[in-house]
């Protein structure tokens, strides 16, 4: 059993049980699906994560503890085939790890070690990593993850970090989220093709802007993109970010820019921009627009103006030939117009406007913050 729960411990070898009989850390739902886990307890009792064995999904926060103490215990030279059949018959398929300071050896450890489970999606959220991770081997032999999601994870390695972790991923990722992340400048020469990668989903990255996407865009680095989603990340223009698009040479069919600030105006530099063909879909949602921005795809399925502060009805001229527009939640729909309310067109109940639509989950002061830190 000791080398079960070592998989809870980002793999490692439990140290110590606590003497304390305090509030049990983990929990596992009657159903034997979920089991969470919130080391807050300055001496926590580790062994409590063996329930956590039989659940599909796991949670496990370290209370924001440092792990450092565990390095040294790794041996970085250890084959980890010695937990195959172990590691083999849990059944988890979705994991989060979160609060806590990880040695990056430690992370790598880990991935490798989960290279043998059936996990599909990784959580890492709240996670500060310190140092560099070893050199990836050939044949990266970490998860064969579909979903890999980030939240506020930052690297000792700034922007060198998607390629290191990569490196320790078998290919065939198909979503990646990374949100309130403290760098996305990514050092693209080194980031392998993501060859399966359909969804990309950069929201809540406030300090982004148009410039910083270009940058996390590596140029040909996602041939399979079908949906971007960049809410809440800071996007100024639509030309401007169709610009970024077109030097990143991403070609998605699905584009959000729902709450940002946008502006109407297109910037005369990119004007000339070209939409990738494939768009059919974009989301302008509570982007506190004034009017229809300009430069526009000539031709949409979906577009989304819903929520923003459009005071007339817009023109057949000023928007793009479109299958489907929601335009509630403006003012020249009023009244009720930021009520829920029948769609006549859709026939469907329409979601109230969110009244917040900035800086979703994250103050002003911390995204300045990021900005700061990741542009200096
Ligand atoms: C973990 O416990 C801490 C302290 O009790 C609490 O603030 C935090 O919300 C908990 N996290 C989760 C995910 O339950
Ligand atoms: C981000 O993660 C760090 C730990 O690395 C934590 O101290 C901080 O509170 C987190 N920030 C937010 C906004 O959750
Ligand atoms: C557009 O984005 C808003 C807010 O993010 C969301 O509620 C809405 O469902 C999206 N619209 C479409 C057509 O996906
Ligand atoms: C329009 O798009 C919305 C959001 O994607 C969807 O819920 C609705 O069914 C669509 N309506 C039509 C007529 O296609």
């Amino acid at each position: 059993m000791e080398s079960v729960s070592c998989l809870w411990l980002l793999l490692l070898p439990l140290l110590r049980l606590s003497a304390a009989a305090t509030a049990d850390p983990c929990e596992l739902d009657d159903e034997d699906v979920r089991c969470a886990c919130n080391f807050t307890d300055p001496q926590p009792d580790w062994s409590s994560a063996l329930q956590c064995v039989s659940a599909l999904q796991v949670e496990i926060r370290g209370g924001g503890r440092s792990l450092e103490e565990f390095l040294s215990r790794v041996d970085p030279e250890a084959d980890p085939r010695q937990y195959f059949d172990v590691i083999r018959a849990l059944r988890v398929r979705r994991l989060t790890l979160g609060a806590a300071r990880v040695p990056a050896p430690l992370l790598v450890g880990a991935l490798r070690v989960l290279g043998f489970s059936r996990l599909k999606e990784l959580t890492l959220e709240d996670l500060e990593v310190t140092g560099t991770a070893p050199p990836g081997l050939l044949g990266a032999t970490g998860p064969e993850l579909t979903t890999l999601s980030l939240r506020n994870v930052s690297w000792a390695s700034g922007g060198a970090w998607l390629a290191e972790l990569q490196q320790w991923l078998k290919p065939g990722l198909k979503v990646l989220n990374i949100a309130q992340a403290h760098s996305l400048a990514f050092s693209c020469d080194q980031v392998r093709i993501f060859s399966a990668l359909t969804t990309l989903d950069l929201s809540d990255n406030p300090a982004l802007g148009e410039r910083g996407l270009i940058s996390a865009l590596c140029p040909h680095k996602f041939p399979a993109l079908q949906s971007l989603a960049l809410r809440n990340a800071g996007m100024q223009t639509p030309a401007g970010v169709c610009a970024a698009l077109a030097s990143a040479g991403v070609q998605p069919s699905h584009l959000d820019l729902s709450h940002n600030s946008l502006r109407a105006t297109a910037n005369p530099a990119s004007s000339e921009c070209v939409w990738p063909a494939k768009l059919s879909s974009l989301n302008l949602s509570s982007a506190g627009l004034k009017q229809v921005p300009k430069g526009l795809p000539a031709k949409l399925r979906v577009l989304d103006l819903s929520c923003n502060q459009l005071n007339r009805a817009p023109l057949p001229e000023e928007l793009p030939t479109v299958g489907n527009l929601s335009l509630h939640g403006n003012p020249f729909l009023a009244p009720g117009a930021f009520e829920p309310q029948e769609d006549s067109e859709n026939s469907g109940v329409v979601p109230a406007c969110a009244h917040s639509s900035l800086a979703v989950g994250m103050s002003g002061t911390l995204a300045l913050l990021q900005g700061a830190r990741r542009f200096a």
